[in-house]
């Protein structure tokens, strides 16, 4: 996350290192961005290099270095260029940008930036359906990575609960909340464990086996709509099979640069 004096990102400075440790995700450097843990994973961003790094956190935490790289902002992750934008009314833009936004947002080095065509297809799909069947009162989104959609459902009034097992993604959430002046439910936790929530909508911009899992279980099946993306077209007919095994109906679908949104229908509810 962006902390004074830094005001936007540069150039990225990582260090991956095999295992965990809490003391990783805040460490006392006025150059640290954040811990990614992922999979027994540990990648540590800088605003700038750190000389000595692998050797202090092996020494100190135990934990075996993998490699280092330093990544312009521009290429790190979704690869584009974050620029402000609009969904539906509401303009959005990243925080180093000057002038009036309804939503503002440090992107951080995680998922859900915004320049991503999932992100972009899920946001204008939930602006639409709530012009279209809103307002909802419970919303839940799986897998928050920046927040943006919290951010959304928050800001249209919704009680959100968001969930990611990154705690990247955890602290990046509640951080872009707090800049907004809104407020949700921040877990970490992996989203199977959340399911089940009374909640008249879901979000779930994930990835096709993660999906695939979730639609075939009934604790998943108990929300009136859902927007699911994350997957590309090659991945539908796959998806689709679950879709109707689920007993969901499909509403409406987007599709962008290859990437696919469906809204679904619970006819059960
Ligand atoms: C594709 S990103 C979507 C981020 C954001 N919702 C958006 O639309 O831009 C998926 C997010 O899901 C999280 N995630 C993946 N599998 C998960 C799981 N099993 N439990 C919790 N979070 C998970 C990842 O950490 C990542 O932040």
């Amino acid at each position: 996350m962006l902390r004074p004096p830094y005001k936007r990102y540069e150039t990225l400075y990582l260090y991956a290192f095999s295992g965990c440790h809490p003391d990783l995700r805040a460490l006392p450097d006025p150059d640290f961005i954040g811990c990614w843990e992922e999979d027994g994973l540990s990648v540590l961003f800088f605003h700038r290099e750190k000389d000595g790094l692998p050797e202090k956190i092996s020494q100190f935490y135990g934990l075996k270095f993998e490699l280092s790289a330093a990544v312009p902002y521009e290429e790190w992750g979704e690869g584009r260029r974050l620029t402000p934008f609009r969904v539906g009314p509401l303009s959005l833009a990243p925080v180093w940008e000057e002038g009036s936004y309804d939503l503002r947002f440090d992107p951080g080095v995680v998922f859900g930036s915004g320049g991503h065509p999932t992100t972009r297809l899920m946001l204008d799909s939930l602006w639409e359906l709530w012009e279209k069947a809103g307002p909802f009162t419970q919303v839940l989104d799986l897998g928050c990575g920046s927040g943006l959609l919290t951010l959304l459902a928050a800001k249209l009034g919704a009680m959100v609960t968001a969930v990611d097992r990154n705690p990247l993604c955890v602290a990046l959430t509640k951080k872009n909340l707090e800049i907004n002046g809104l407020s949700a439910e921040v877990l970490e936790e992996d989203v199977r464990k959340v399911i089940g929530r009374p909640v008249d909508l879901v979000l779930a911009n994930l990835y096709k086996g993660l999906l695939l899992e979730l639609l075939g279980l009934p604790s998943f099946q108990t929300s009136r709509y859902y927007l699911i993306s994350g997957f590309v077209i090659s991945m539908e007919a796959e998806l689709r099979e679950a879709i109707w095994g689920a007993g969901f109906e499909i509403e409406d679908r987007k599709e962008e640069e290859g990437w696919v949104c469906i809204l679904l229908r619970n006819p059960k509810t």
